[in-house]
Formats: structure tokens, sequence, C-alpha cells
């Protein structure tokens, strides 16, 4: 190819670019027919009927922040007591939804969590032990911390408010205070706290 025919191809080239920058509607055919097609956008379809018995979720205890004093401060529906039926359904909602990330124990030694870097093998993150023992956690938390956790999930840890029901998820934390050492121990108040 001659010099000239080089330049001029290029030239050719850019006048191209430069049109198809300046321009956003110069459509090449495959642009415009995805716009015109024949098409339902979702808010021109009529929904359809709810089934027969569907009702709406109504939690009796209101959402709040584990972290604020309100949050912290609901209290088990089931009381200090709660009946071997209640523990029972607890246990099995724990076997079902908490089981396979903490443990069977609550300490966290479960196969979805099973570490073992020295095998390049890393899954999910090992939840804190929640038993007695070196970092025990639910002793230091207060029943509506876990509920909330389990309401509306940790840092990590999924959710479980929109696959439980509130007395479900009450009947997991008393489960989970029979655990060894799992009692609340609240934190001492200001006033006695150690200076
Ligand atoms: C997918 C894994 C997974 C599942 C399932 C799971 N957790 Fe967790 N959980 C974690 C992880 C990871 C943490 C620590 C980090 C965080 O708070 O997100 C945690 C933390 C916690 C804590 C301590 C929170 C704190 O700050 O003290 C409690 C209590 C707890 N989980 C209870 C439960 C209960 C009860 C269930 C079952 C309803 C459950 N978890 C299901 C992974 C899981």
């Amino acid at each position: 190819m001659s010099r000239f025919h080089l330049h001029a191809a290029s030239g050719l080239a850019l006048v191209g670019l430069a049109a198809g920058l300046s321009s956003p509607a110069r459509a090449f055919p495959w642009d415009w027919d995805m716009v015109d097609n024949d098409f339902k956008r979702a808010y021109e379809w009529q929904m359809a009927n709810l089934p027969d018995g569907a009702v709406t979720i109504d939690r009796y205890v209101p959402n709040a922040d584990r972290m604020t004093p309100e949050g912290q401060a609901l209290k088990n529906p089931f009381g200090a007591h709660p009946s071997e039926e209640v523990l029972a359904q607890g246990k099995h909602m724990f076997e079902v939804y908490c089981q396979a990330c903490h443990g069977v124990e609550g300490k966290g030694n479960a196969p979805v969590t099973h570490n073992d870097p020295a095998n390049n093998v890393r899954r999910y993150p090992v939840p804190p032990p929640m038993l007695s023992g070196t970092g025990a956690i639910t002793a230091a938390r207060s029943d509506g911390y876990i509920y909330l956790t389990i309401r509306n999930g940790g840092a990590i840890m999924p959710a479980y408010g929109p696959s439980m029901e509130d007395p479900e998820i009450w009947a997991t934390v008393a489960y989970i205070r029979t655990l060894e050492g799992a009692q609340y121990t609240p934190p001492p108040a200001p006033s006695e706290a150690p200076r």
C-alpha cells in the first residue's frame, strides 16, 4: 500500500469515529429493533391475585436495632422458665437454621465453618462460640439482642426474620439459654463497675 492510501484510510476511520461519538442515535439496526419491540412493561400487567388464605405478616414485637437499649431490653414472651414444648421447638429451630454454621453445641465447629488453611480449605467465617469457654459470647448478650440478631442478622450472619416467626425466634433464644454457659450475665451497673 502506498503512503497516500494509508493516509486516506486512516482519515476515513477518524471521520467515522467522530460521527459515531457525536451522534448517539446513529443506529445500527440492532439498536432500534430492541426499542420498537412490542412488549409489556411490568406496571402494565395486572398483578396476580394473592392465593386464598394469604395473610400479611403480623409481628407482635416491634423491630429495633440490637445496639440500642430498647432493642436489648426486649423480653422473651416465654418468660424465664419456658415449657419443655417451647424448648423442644427452639432446639428444632436451632438444628434447622443455626447448627450448620454454629455447630451442634453452638461452638462454631460446623461443616460450613470448618476452615483448614493448611490445606487451603476456606469456608464461611467461624461464628463466635456461644457456649462457655474461651470467647463465649451469648452470656454477655441480652435476650433482646439475640432475638434481633436472629431476626435482622449480624455483621455477616444472614437474617432469619423472613424465615422464622416471632415465637419460633423466641423459642430459639430460650433453647440457646439452656446451652452450657449461655445464661445471661448482665453487665454490672455503672456504679458497681470496678474502677
Ligand atoms: C450462614 C452461617 C450462620 C447461620 C446459619 C447462623 N449464624 Fe449466627 N453468626 C454467624 C456469624 C459468622 C456470626 C459472627 C459475625 C456476625 O455477627 O455476623 C454469628 C453470630 C451470632 C451471634 C452472636 C452475635 C453477637 O454479636 O454477639 C448469635 C447470638 C447468633 N449468631 C445466633 C444464631 C442463631 C440463633 C442462628 C439460627 C437462627 C444463627 N446464628 C444462624 C453465622 C451464622
